[in-house]
Formats: structure tokens, sequence, C-alpha cells
């Protein structure tokens, strides 16, 4: 494969890949190439999101500084700090509720988890991740949610990563996932508790986006 493959495969729309599921559990799926259609009107709106909330560095319990800059949108927010995890209705750095879903997101996140086998699925907070150049999720779940019935959605844009999908256990050997702009992973089911984690973003520049990765996860959460 040619070194200037990526850069080639992101210029051309033509040489985008074409949308197909690839199955990664049970009932765990990547969509390869779902929110290309959404992206569009999707990052209009996610801009609007983020001037009025703009990306934080947030700190864990344990007191680290989160490489991942955060936002959100929807009825809830998930922030953490030196008291812990939790999802809020006002974001912390504002006073002000988080902003609304915008639409297109809600929409976006929806289609994928019905191809997913998730229908009905209703987000009311969407998780906004922030990737540089370096920025990396250490393996966890996402378990600070009411129930685990709903799947998870999360949409790539931008750099590309590498995504971890282990098992129930921390120590449960990751399963290596590469991720494009575009691509959407959902997990729920039997898989909803799954640990996951991003590894460190390599240098790079998204024609659209620039030299930045950001990671759309929705939840039901409340
Ligand atoms: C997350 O688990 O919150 C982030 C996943 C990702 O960035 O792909
Ligand atoms: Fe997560």
């Amino acid at each position: 494969m040619p070194s200037n493959f990526t850069a080639e495969l992101f210029g051309d729309p033509e040489l985008q890949q074409a949308p197909r599921t690839e199955q990664i559990g049970p009932q765990s799926f990547v969509l390869r190439g779902f929110a290309l259609p959404w992206v569009e009107r999707l990052l209009p709106a996610l801009r609007g999101v983020l001037r009025a909330a703009p990306f934080r560095q947030m700190v864990t319990p344990g007191g680290f500084t989160m490489s991942v800059g955060l936002s959100s949108c929807g009825q809830l927010g998930w922030t953490t700090d030196r008291s812990g995890y939790r999802y809020t209705a006002i974001d912390p750095q504002s006073g002000q509720p988080w902003p609304a879903m915008p639409e297109v997101l809600h929409e976006l996140a929806q289609a994928a988890a019905t191809q997913a086998g998730f229908a009905g699925f209703d987000p009311d907070a969407c998780l906004i991740n922030h990737y540089v150049p370096g920025a990396r999720m250490s393996l966890h779940q996402d378990k600070d949610e009411r129930d685990y019935h709903a799947p998870i959605v999360s949409v790539s844009l931008g750099l590309p990563a590498v995504f971890q999908l282990g098992g129930d256990r921390r120590s449960d050997r990751p399963l290596r996932v590469p991720l494009l702009h575009g691509d959407v992973v959902v997990w729920g089911g039997v898989d909803r508790l799954r640990y996951h984690g991003v590894l460190p973003l390599k240098e790079g520049t998204h024609p659209l986006l620039g030299p930045q990765r950001i990671n759309l996860t929705f939840r039901r959460a409340g």
C-alpha cells in the first residue's frame, strides 16, 4: 500500500470507502462511512454547540488531567472532576444548561443504532471528545448511565484513530479497530459494558477538520 494512500483516500471522495457493516462482537458493529452523508449538515451544528460549550480539559477523580478535551450537548452532559464521574444538566463551566442536541445529530445516532439492530434509540446525551495528536483514551467502561438497555453510538470525524474493543474485564486483550472519518461504532446488548479505548492519535492533517479528531458518543443516560 503506498504511503500516501490515506491522504488520497481522504482527498478524493470517489475513493472514500463504500458504506458497509463490520461485526466486531456479538452486538458490536462498525458502520463504515455511515456518517458521511450527514457531515455537511453536522459540522455547522457542531460548531454552534462548541461556541456555547467549548472543549475543556477535565480532571479524573484520581487527579489526572485528561489528554482528550471534552464537551457535551443534550439534556445531560458527562463530566468528571476530583469528586467523581457523573451526568449533569448544567455545564459546570458556563453555569448554563448544556446546548440542546441538534436534530441532525439525534437523527444520525438513531439511524446508526437502527442499522445495528437497536431500533428506537433516543439519546439524551452526546459527549464530544476532542483528540489532538498524542491524545488517547485509556480502557474504560461506559457505566454512568442509569440503565444499560440502550446502546452506545460513537461517531468518528477527522483524523484516523485506533479504537480498542476489550471484553468485560479490563485484563481481556482488546481488539484493535482502525476508525476513519465518517465511521460509526455501535455496541449494546451483551456487549454494552465492554471495555474500550483509543490509542494515542497519530500526527496528521485531515482535509476537512485539520490536525484533530472529534468523536461524538451518544448515550441514553437519564
Ligand atoms: C469514548 O469511549 O468516550 C471515546 C471513544 C472514541 O473516541 O472513539
Ligand atoms: Fe467510552
